[in-house]
C-alpha cells in the first residue's frame, strides 16, 4: 500500500495551527513528533498535559535549515563539521544556545544548551519552513507509551482530542535520533540512534566519547537526581518562610515574608506556573538569598511536573 501524503493544504493549515499555538503531530523520519512553536510558552506547555509528561525534560527544537540553526545555537567548528555532514537527518545536536532568541525556558528547562535537529522527511521540511517558528518536539505518544512511529499510532494514543496529525504512513527509521552533545571540546554521545559513533569516525575523523559519569554530567537532564541546581538551597512545601529566605509563591494566600518573592501563578494555574517556573527560580537565585522557599504545589495539571523539577532542584547536590 503506497504511504499517504499530507496535501499541500493540510501542510499550510498546519503550519497555521503551529504559529497559532496549537500543537501538531507531524511524521520525521525517526518517528512522529508532537510540534509546538517553541517560542510560545502556552503552546510548549500544551505539549506537557497532552502528553501526560510527569516531568519537564528539555525538548529537541526542529527548524527547517542550517541558518535557523545558528539563529538558535552557537557552532563550534566541530559542532558545523557534524551539522554539514549529518544535516537534515536523523542527528540531533546540543549547542549552547543563543542568547535572547526568544526559545520558550520551557523547551530548555533553563539550561544554556540547546538541542537542535534539522529532520529529512519531505513533510517536516515542508511544514518546518512554512512555520517559520523553530518547532518543539518529543515523540507524540502519551507518556510512559512507546514512540509513535505512524499516524494511527499518533491517532489512538490521543483518541478523542482534536489534534491535528499530518499522515505519511510509518516513519523511516523508527527509533529516535542520535543525541550527539556538541557543546564543549568532546563529541559526546548522549542517545544512540540511526546514526552511529562508527559512521562519524568515517565521515568526519571525530571521536565520539560515551557519555561517562551520568551523576557528575549537568548535561544530562532527564537521569539527574539533582538537576537544575540553583546556588541556593531550595526547601519545599513551606508555608511559613524564614526571615530573609526567597519565595516562589502559588495561589492567592501568600504568608508574610521578608525576602524577595514571585508568586508562580497568583490565580493558582498549573500551567501559568510551569511557564513562569525556571525563569523565577533563576531571579531569585540572582538575588543572592541562601534558600529559596517554595510554597506547596497541588499535583494535578502540571503541577506534578513542577514539583518533579522542584524534587530535583532540591535534592542533595553531587
Ligand atoms: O527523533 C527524535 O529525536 C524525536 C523526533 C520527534 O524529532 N524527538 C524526540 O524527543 O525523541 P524526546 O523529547 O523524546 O527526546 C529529547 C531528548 C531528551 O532525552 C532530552 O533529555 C534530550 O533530548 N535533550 C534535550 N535538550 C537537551 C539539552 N539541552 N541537553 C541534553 N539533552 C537534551
Ligand atoms: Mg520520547
Amino acid at each position: 500500500m503506497p504511504s499517504p501524503t499530507p496535501s499541500q493544504e493540510e501542510i499550510a493549515r498546519a503550519a497555521a495551527a503551529l504559529r497559532a499555538g496549537d500543537l501538531v503531530a507531524f511524521p520525521t523520519e525517526t518517528v512522529y513528533g508532537l510540534g509546538a512553536d517553541a517560542t510560545n510558552d502556552r503552546a510548549v506547555a500544551a505539549i506537557f498535559t497532552t502528553k501526560g509528561r510527569p516531568r519537564f525534560n528539555p525538548l529537541i527544537i526542529h527548524v527547517p535549515d542550517f541558518a535557523a540553526a545558528q539563529h538558535y545555537g552557537q557552532f563550534t567548528n566541530t559542532a558545523a563539521q557534524l551539522a554539514r555532514t549529518f544535516w537534515p537527518g536523523p542527528l540531533t545536536l546540543v549547542v549552547p544556545q543563543q542568547p535572547d532568541a526568544g526559545i520558550s525556558d520551557l523547551v530548555t528547562t533553563g539550561l544554556d544548551t540547546i538541542a537542535i535537529r534539522i529532520p529529512s522527511h519531505p513533510i517536516a521540511q515542508a511544514l518546518l519552513a512554512q512555520t517559520e517558528h523553530p518547532v518543539a518536539a518529543p515523540s507524540a505518544n502519551r507518556s510512559g507509551r512507546v514512540s509513535a512511529t505512524s499516524a494511527s499510532h499518533v491517532r489512538t494514543d490521543f483518541e478523542g482530542s482534536d489534534l491535528i496529525v499530518l499522515d505519511a504512513g510509518p516513519t523511516q527509521h523508527g527509533l529516535e535520533s542520535t543525541i550527539i552533545d556538541a557543546s564543549g571540546d568532546e563529541v559526546v554521545l548522549l542517545r544512540p540512534g540511526a546514526i552511529t559513533a562508527e559512521m562519524i569516525l568515517t565521515e568526519t575523523g571525530l571521536h565520539v566519547v560515551e557519555r561517562t559519569k551520568p551523576a557528575a554530567r549537568p548535561n544530562a537532564p532527564g537521569q539527574l537526581e539533582s538537576h537544575y541546581a540553583p546556588h541556593a538551597q531550595v526547601r519545599l512545601n513551606i508555608s511559613a518562610p524564614e526571615p530573609g529566605e526567597a519565595l516562589l509563591a502559588f495561589g492567592a494566600d501568600v504568608p508574610p515574608h521578608d525576602g524577595p518573592m514571585i508568586n508562580l501563578s497568583a490565580s493558582g494555574d498549573t500551567t501559568e506556573a510551569a511557564i513562569n517556573l525556571f525563569a523565577a527560580l533563576r531571579t531569585l537565585d540572582a538575588r543572592g538569598c541562601a534558600t529559596i522557599a517554595v510554597m506547596p504545589i497541588p499535583e494535578t495539571g502540571l503541577g506534578a511536573a513542577i514539583n518533579d523539577r522542584l524534587r530535583r532542584a532540591a535534592a542533595p547536590r553531587p
